[in-house]
């Protein structure tokens, strides 16, 4: 069996450690595309010389081109501007809208069959023209965001407690943005609620709140950090395991910027939720009873993705 193909379409901080951890697992072949010329091509030579150490066989090319994407299994979407302090990842949607396109444009012509992920900010809207862009099935495009804000909140909830990050389970809805989600109703420590293991450990309900808000407001905190970028090894580490999920037809229920309609009251929007994906992508989103404060929470976040789409259609005529 030939082996998988795996294009990463931006070769910046993310694309160069999703090149490297896919190739470290064996993935398949990478080919890292970007419009910088010089750049894809240098870190694939790079990133191809870590195979003699590391022991793997997969093959990194880089590329201007997107001929050379054709027939990929799997395409991963980190094209566009980060963000730099002070910025909202919602500033970013006029430069990263006409990314969107040249993307997803790339996309259609060279390998519309593929599973496609989307990182770039800000998720819920620049996943949505992807797939409007790319023309592909709602199931084949998803965003990672997810998987990112669930882990951010499982670090933070582990060091709290002092317990293994292994046994923490936390769950965020919504969208990947200031008003995300994360439900404590449905977060446990190994199947041990949240808010119990909280009494247990004598953690207060105002110190959970805490960590609720500084997952909330995880990625710019990175950001302000960084100073030059966002966050890039923990988005990589996400969206691999989404790629893994789909190329192994794993069925993991996984949080993610998927194509919701009729479901938690959304019609039509890429809202973040739990998601079935294997073989088929996305295969079902999952939908779980929620309090009507959470409700209310995620009523709030899927707003401002609506805003955000009215924005990009303000934008781009063939959006509309
Ligand atoms: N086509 C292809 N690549 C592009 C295009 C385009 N039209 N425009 C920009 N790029 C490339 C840049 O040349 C750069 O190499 O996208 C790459 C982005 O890399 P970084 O600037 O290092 O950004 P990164 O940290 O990888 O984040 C990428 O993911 O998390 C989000 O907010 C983040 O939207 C940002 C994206």
């Amino acid at each position: 069996m030939a082996r998988k193909k795996i294009a990463l379409i931006g070769a910046g901080m993310i694309g160069g450690t999703l090149a490297h951890l896919a190739a470290k697992k064996e993935m398949g072949d990478i080919v890292l595309f970007d419009i910088a010329e010089g750049m894809p091509q240098g870190k694939a030579l790079d990133l191809s010389q870590c195979g003699p150490v590391e022991g793997f066989d997969a093959r990194i090319t880089g590329t201007n081109d997107y001929a050379d994407i054709a027939g990929a299994d799997v395409v991963i979407v980190t094209a566009g501007v980060p963000r730099k302090p002070g910025m909202s990842r919602d500033d970013l949607l006029g430069i990263n809208l006409k990314v969107m396109k040249s993307v997803g444009e790339g996309i259609k012509n060279n390998c519309p069959d593929a599973f496609v992920i989307c990182i770039t900010n800000p998720l819920d809207a620049m996943v949505w023209a992807l797939r409007e862009f790319s023309g592909l099935p709602h199931n084949k495009v998803v965003g990672m965001a997810g998987v990112l804000d669930s882990a951010r909140f499982a670090t933070f909830l582990a060091w709290e407690f002092d317990v293994s990050v292994k046994d923490v389970n936390a769950f965020v809805l919504g969208g990947h943005g200031d008003t995300m989600v994360p439900v404590t109703s449905y977060t446990t420590i190994n199947g041990i609620p949240v808010k119990d293991f909280a009494q247990i450990k004598g953690v207060s309900e105002d110190r959970i709140d805490e960590i609720v808000k500084r997952t909330r407001g995880g990625g710019g905190e990175i950001v302000g950090l960084l100073k030059t970028g966002s966050a890039f090894y923990a988005p990589a580490t996400s969206a691999i395991s989404m790629a893994e999920a789909y190329l192994g037809d794993q069925k993991r229920v996984i949080p993610c910027a998927a194509y919701v309609e009729g479901k938690y009251g959304v019609d039509g929007l890429y809202v973040g939720v739990p998601a079935v994906i294997g073989a088929d992508g996305i295969e079902d989103v999952v939908e779980i009873d929620l309090s009507d404060e959470e409700k209310s929470n995620l009523k709030v976040s899927t707003d401002a993705v609506e805003e955000l789409l009215v924005a990009c259609k303000g934008l781009d005529e063939s959006l509309k």
